[in-house]
């Protein structure tokens, strides 16, 4: 298998990483993953792969089976998925933004072109949430999915209960590279709108339209709402919930004060967590790290070497 990276931040950083300190045991299990090429505006000074600072040469270099996207944003990242998949590449991404967005059209574009394009790591970081949907839960009906789905919210939301300030916290986010580049997208719940849109396509096949989305962030809350929530025994916690009447799709954005006896309270830090209710399985819930590079690199690497697997 023959891969070009495309994005050298946190993501990128610890899937090259992993790859090289994981070789004999990925060999082992899955043959060999032979890093082609990576790319980022600049080489932040990763040695021992062949780098450019043109994406062109990857997407276009015949002997590259499989991109690996792990840029933020929208514009350039939706071309370069065009291309990859229209030249019968297969695609990893951990891009919510851009799948949220233009997901229907990719999701064909890949479909038509018989090549994959897999996004364990763009809901959950670490958490296996996808795969196990698509893979494991895909006979329910789904009545309902509900999730804390940000990392960096969940994290500001836990410390803000132990007293430590919103912009202190988020200062620590950052550093710890749980946010997006623009943190806006976190706090104000744009990103925890892309993963729960993307939750909503596995359990019912379509992507709501993201204008028609309602979304409120976590900074619209004081300290003193916190503190207000913690005295009654709540806690505000950033979900994303989406539900389908068998009609209509509804899909909303919201801090919302949870109850101590449910699972979502015990919830804090950098984790997340995913609920599904299902007609034959009930309630499933997944649990673990949701932001973070060593996490969400190895969802990365799973869908790698799913493709490599031929599934
Ligand atoms: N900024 C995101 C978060 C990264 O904090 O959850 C993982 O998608």
């Amino acid at each position: 298998m023959k891969i070009g990276v495309i994005g050298l931040g946190t993501v990128g950083k610890s899937v090259l990483n992993i790859l090289s300190n994981e070789k004999n045991r990925l060999n082992k299990e899955i043959g060999d993953i032979e890093v082609v090429k990576i790319c980022d505006l600049k080489d932040n000074g990763i040695t021992g792969y062949d780098f450019t600072d043109d994406y062109k040469e990857i997407i276009n270099d015949p002997k590259i089976d499989t991109v690996v996207e792990l840029i933020g944003g929208v514009k350039v990242a939706y071309e370069i998925s065009k291309i990859v998949l229209a030249s019968k590449k297969n695609l990893v991404t951990a891009n919510k933004h851009l799948l949220a967005v233009y997901g229907n059209e990719l999701f064909s574009l890949a479909e038509e072109n018989n090549v994959k394009l897999q996004y364990e790591a763009s809901i959950g970081g670490g958490i296996p949430v996808v795969g196990p949907i698509k893979e494991n839960l895909f006979l329910n009906d789904f009545k309902n999915i509900r999730g804390i789905l940000n990392g960096t919210c969940n994290y500001i939301l836990t410390k803000m209960e132990e007293g430590m300030s919103y912009s202190k916290a988020l200062e620590d986010a950052q550093n710890k590279g749980y946010a997006e580049a623009d943190p806006t997208f976190d706090v104000k719940g744009i990103d925890t709108a892309h993963k729960i849109n993307l939750l909503a396509h596995l359990a019912w096949g379509n992507l709501k339209e993201f204008s028609e989305i309602s979304i409120a962030g976590i900074d619209t809350l004081t300290k003193e709402d916190i503190e207000i929530a913690k005295s009654k025994g709540l806690r505000y916690k950033l979900l994303g919930e989406a539900n389908f009447d068998g009609k209509e799709l509804t899909v909303r954005v919201a801090p919302m004060a949870v109850k101590k006896d449910e699972l979502l309270y015990s919830v804090n830090g950098v984790y997340n967590a995913v609920e599904l209710e299902g007609n034959y399985t009930g309630k499933t819930v997944f649990y673990g790290e949701g932001a973070g590079g060593d996490a969400t690199a190895t969802a990365v690497i799973s869908d790698i070497y799913k493709i490599k697997l031929g599934g």
